[in-house]
């Protein structure tokens, strides 16, 4: 299947992420706006969840009506700042189970470390999300994939908030089958691996650790 990227250009996304960018966003406010822009990607992107036939009785009578067919979800955070989007996400699909992925970038080399991994283990029968409010060099996002790759899942859809565009095509480059969803592409990387003009380092905005 061709890679699709999905930019979400809803206006409430757009409107959320203005100040999610400003540098005067202390991490209080910082922390609900990640968390409120992931729940409404998350509407977006399980748009294509398949629906089935019920019948149930209303208080006037009998009615056939849908229910998701029994798909299962599970959600993968990139840690640190992936954290930051399960709140919101869950919200939305209470039921869905949630893996952890820890890697962090090199300062030096940009490249990723990975440091924990904790799967569910009935991934093979679920449908992934992957969860990192940045996609940057790409590395962090391609790695990831590949480490839940070997768990089998049913099928795999990548979450961010901001993208650079060197990102987007390394992620759709390695990992073909993976639907790319966002809220702004950005204009480039600087020097040092940050997107520009994007909103600076997304966990230390999260957690405090500026
Ligand atoms: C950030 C971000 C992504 C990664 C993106 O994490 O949350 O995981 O960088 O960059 P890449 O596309 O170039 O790999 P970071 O390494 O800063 O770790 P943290 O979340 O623990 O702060
Ligand atoms: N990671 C971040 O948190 N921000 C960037 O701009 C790039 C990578």
């Amino acid at each position: 299947m061709e890679n699709k990227v999905f930019v979400m250009d809803h206006p409430l996304i757009q409107h959320k992420l203005t100040f999610l960018r400003d540098k005067n966003t202390g991490s209080k406010e910082f922390r609900a706006l990640v968390s409120e822009i992931a729940m409404l990607m998350c509407y977006e992107a399980t748009r294509d969840l398949p629906l089935q036939d019920v019948e149930i009785e209303t208080p006037m009578g009998k009615a056939t009506t849908k229910v998701i067919a029994g798909r299962k979800l599970a959600f993968v955070p990139i840690l640190r700042a992936g954290l930051g989007m399960v709140d919101g996400v869950l919200a939305l699909v209470p039921a869905a189970k949630v893996g952890h992925i820890g890697l962090y970038r090199d300062h030096q080399t940009l490249m990723p470390v990975e440091y924990y991994n904790k799967l569910p283990q009935d991934i093979s029968e679920r449908d992934v999300i992957v969860l990192d409010p940045m996609l940057a060099t790409g590395g962090s996002a391609i790695d990831a994939i590949s480490i839940i790759k070997r768990s089998n899942p049913k099928s795999i859809k990548f979450m961010c908030i901001i993208a650079a565009p060197e990102g987007i095509e390394a992620l759709t480059k390695a990992h073909p089958d993976v639907q790319v969803y966002c809220a702004a592409v950005d204009q480039k990387l600087n020097e040092i691996g940050y997107i520009v003009p994007g909103l600076g380092d997304a966990g230390d905005r999260i957690f405090g650790t500026l």
